[in-house]
């Protein structure tokens, strides 16, 4: 039976908000529990990749920017492990924006990577791509060529005031781009330790999105950082990386959830 995988995208429009680190851990729980999953690290940071493959060497290896050109993301796809594949990222990928100058208009040039993504569609049952924290071609592809967009917020007072003004201004960035794309939802982001503020953002941002919440939230979490470092780990019965990774297991349930009922909705209403 040919597969129809699901694209998402993990967007933001602020550095450091959690979204290629929640991007992983979900990505890891969905392959852990069987779904065949790949994640399009489209960052020239290249955290996603580090996360999940911090030993591939890129110098001798193709990476997604090369693979885009070459128009075959396959050249740039490592396996991590079972059930989990990356098209992996490296600094060259700075260079997105020159070499789109070639395609004529902004729809033209935000749809390369979809055309690259619906071969691969076959062959997994999710498909993530990290993006940079800016609204550019990176995002504008990342746009077409998913059909689900997460948007991550960061719970203190600053970034729910920059969510409010952000959001009408992506909501019109993704109908110009593509009409389909749905967005799943809100996930809230705590990053900082027993702040009460963060309480209270969290409850002003449920009465401002009201059910576009999700209820699960990604929590501060020690062991995580290191990710950073050694990459993403996963013992068997170490209970920090069971914990920690506990979190997105919640968050990956409650978007399939969510995904399952948007599919019976359309089949109702069309
Ligand atoms: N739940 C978490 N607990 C602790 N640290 C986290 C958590 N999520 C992300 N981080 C750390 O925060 C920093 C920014 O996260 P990252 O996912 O790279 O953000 P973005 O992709 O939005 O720029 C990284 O150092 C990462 O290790
Ligand atoms: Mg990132």
């Amino acid at each position: 039976m040919s597969k129809q995988a699901i694209v998402i995208n993990i967007s933001n429009f602020k550095g450091g908000s959690g979204k290629s680190t929640t991007t992983v851990g979900v990505a890891h729980e969905v392959s852990k529990m069987g779904y065949k999953t790949l994640v399009v690290d489209f960052d020239p940071q290249a955290d996603a990749t580090a996360f999940l493959m911090p030993e591939l060497n890129l110098d001798e290896n193709m990476t997604v920017f090369e693979a885009f050109q070459a128009g075959d993301l396959k050249l740039a796809l490592y396996n991590v492990r079972e059930n989990l594949d990356l098209v992996a990222s490296d600094f060259d990928l700075v260079g997105l924006q020159l070499y789109l100058n070639k395609f004529r208009g902004l729809k033209a040039r935000a749809s390369v990577l979809h055309a690259l993504i619906e071969p691969l569609r076959d062959e997994y049952d999710f498909i993530f791509i990290d993006i940079p924290p800016t609204l550019s071609d990176n995002a504008n592809n990342a746009f077409v060529a998913s059909d689900y967009l997460v948007i991550s917020l960061q719970t203190h007072g600053t970034s729910l005031r920059a969510a409010q003004k952000f959001l009408p201004y992506l909501a019109e960035t993704i109908t110009y781009f593509n009409e389909d794309l749905q967005i799943a939802g809100i996930l809230s982001v705590i990053f900082t330790k027993g702040a009460s503020s963060d309480a209270r953002v969290m409850k002003q941002a449920a009465q401002q999105f009201g059910d576009a919440m999700f209820e699960s939230t990604i929590l501060y979490r020690e062991r995580i950082k290191s990710w950073g470092e050694h990459g993403l780990l996963d013992e068997e019965g170490d209970r920090w990386d069971k914990d920690a990774l506990n979190q997105y297991r919640e968050f990956a349930l409650e978007l399939i959830g969510r995904i399952n009922q948007f599919n019976s909705e359309e089949e109702v209403t069309s």
